[in-house]
């Protein structure tokens, strides 16, 4: 078994545990889990036990009742009223926002509250954790004994917190992987992935490449390939959903704009001028964003072509199935014992994968490497392996 842990319970962690109930049951096919039942664990293997929020109204209530704010009655499983939000740690996370928010740090000494959730988390017997809380203003800091002395301090973010948490876990009571699947640095923060090695865990991060970005990569790989030179890109992203609504916090923003534009230089190979970000909070798109891009390049004796792309896509559903292969691949780090950070799994999962300094790829290019890592042959191109 997999036993999972949900830190923020909102539309990634609701899509993620509803859908993944339901494929248990044999209610919905598999589409959008990129591994599919290639994995030596399967859907059925992949348990959530637990779950956390700061938001008062969360804490307290089960996902089920959460879900029931997202999802219709029917489609919600009854297994979710099994697991009740518990209490996070805040550290101002939501400040800012429309929410009203408490942590169980509040009034006292931080690394208290991190070791309660160690404790909490050695009775879920918990595997891997999965960090999909609200886009937050972070730092790294790539120094372990600078981490160390703002954990006591207490001058993290929360994923740090609970990053570190999760590292502390796993050295006292077993191996254990954190999925950072939101903006912050934590794969790509040095003194991250030293603590992780010492420690049994294993980090994936940073930030899910889901929607505009990983499209965006294969597009680049392409023109590189075919040697066309791209002029300029301009890619806009408007949604409804609450994480568009923590964006509009220019802070906040820039974390994204950080994990979104490196991949254009990273790729090509040279510096394009690009407007790469969410630009703007629309309610009535509610979870389905609009995306929109043009990139314009250079082609043979000097033509200019231009690329036109729009797009309306679901946000939430799409990290959630990534997070079903990401569970597994957790999983099957810790028994291999890789521990600190995996760039094969990064590069295919993440905008920005760690560890820091690495580049990004295309995807197309990730999911080879993901197999090799895996050591899965995609059966596709075997006969034309076998024909060399
Ligand atoms: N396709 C995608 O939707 C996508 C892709 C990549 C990354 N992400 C990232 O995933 C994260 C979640 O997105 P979402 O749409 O579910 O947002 P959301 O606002 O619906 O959910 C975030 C949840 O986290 C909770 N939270 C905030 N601070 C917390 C804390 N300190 N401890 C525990 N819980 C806390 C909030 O109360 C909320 O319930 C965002 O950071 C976003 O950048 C999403």
């Amino acid at each position: 078994m997999i036993k999972v842990v949900l830190i923020g319970q909102g539309m990634v962690a609701t899509h993620f545990a509803v859908g993944l109930e339901r494929l248990k049951n044999g209610e919905i096919l598999d589409h959008g889990i990129p591994l599919r039942d290639r994995l030596s664990y399967k859907y059925s293997d992949i348990e959530i036990v637990g779950s956390y929020d700061v938001d008062e109204a969360k804490v307290g209530r089960s996902i089920y009742e959460a879900a029931l704010d997202i999802f219709d009655e029917n489609i919600v499983p009854k297994s979710l009223k099994d697991v009740v939000i518990r209490r996070g740690i805040h550290l101002d996370s939501l400040k800012g926002l429309p929410f009203k928010a408490r942590g169980r740090e509040e009034g006292r000494n931080l690394r208290e509250a991190i070791e309660e959730l160690v404790d909490e988390w050695k009775e879920l017997d918990a595997d891997v954790f999965i960090n999909v809380i609200t886009t937050e203003r972070v730092d790294p800091f790539n120094d372990l004994k600078k981490l160390e002395e703002a954990i006591d301090q207490g001058k993290v973010s929360a994923s740090q917190a609970y990053a570190y948490a999760v590292a502390l876990y796993a050295k006292r009571v077993k191996p254990a992987t954190f999925i950072n699947a939101i903006p912050s640095p934590i794969a790509n923060d040095d003194a991250f992935v030293e603590l992780y090695t010492n420690s049994r865990a294993v980090v994936f991060g940073d930030d899910g490449a889901t929607g505009a970005t990983p499209l965006t990569s294969d597009l680049l790989e392409h023109l590189y390939e075919r040697n066309r030179r791209v002029l300029d890109i301009a890619q806009f992203n408007i949604g409804g959903n609450t994480d568009f609504l923590a964006l509009d916090v220019p802070e906040r923003n820039l974390m994204k704009k950080k994990t979104k534009s490196g991949i254009v230089e990273d790729i090509l190979g040279y510096h394009v001028p690009n407007y790469i970000r969410p630009t703007g909070y629309l309610e009535p798109l509610g979870d389905k964003k609009f995306v929109a891009m043009i990139i314009e390049y250079e082609s043979f004796n000097g033509f200019r072509d231009e690329w036109y792309i729009v797009a309306r896509i679901n946000d939430s559903p799409a990290l959630a199935g990534l997070l079903v292969d990401l569970s597994r691949l957790g999983k099957i780090a810790v028994e291999r014992e890789a521990y600190g950070t995996i760039y094969s799994v990064n590069a295919f999962y993440m905008k920005n994968p760690g560890p820091r300094n690495s580049k990004a790829i295309a995807k197309v290019k990730a999911y080879d490497l993901l197999l090799e890592w895996l050591g899965i042959d995609d059966e596709r191109y075997m006969q034309s392996k076998q024909s060399l």
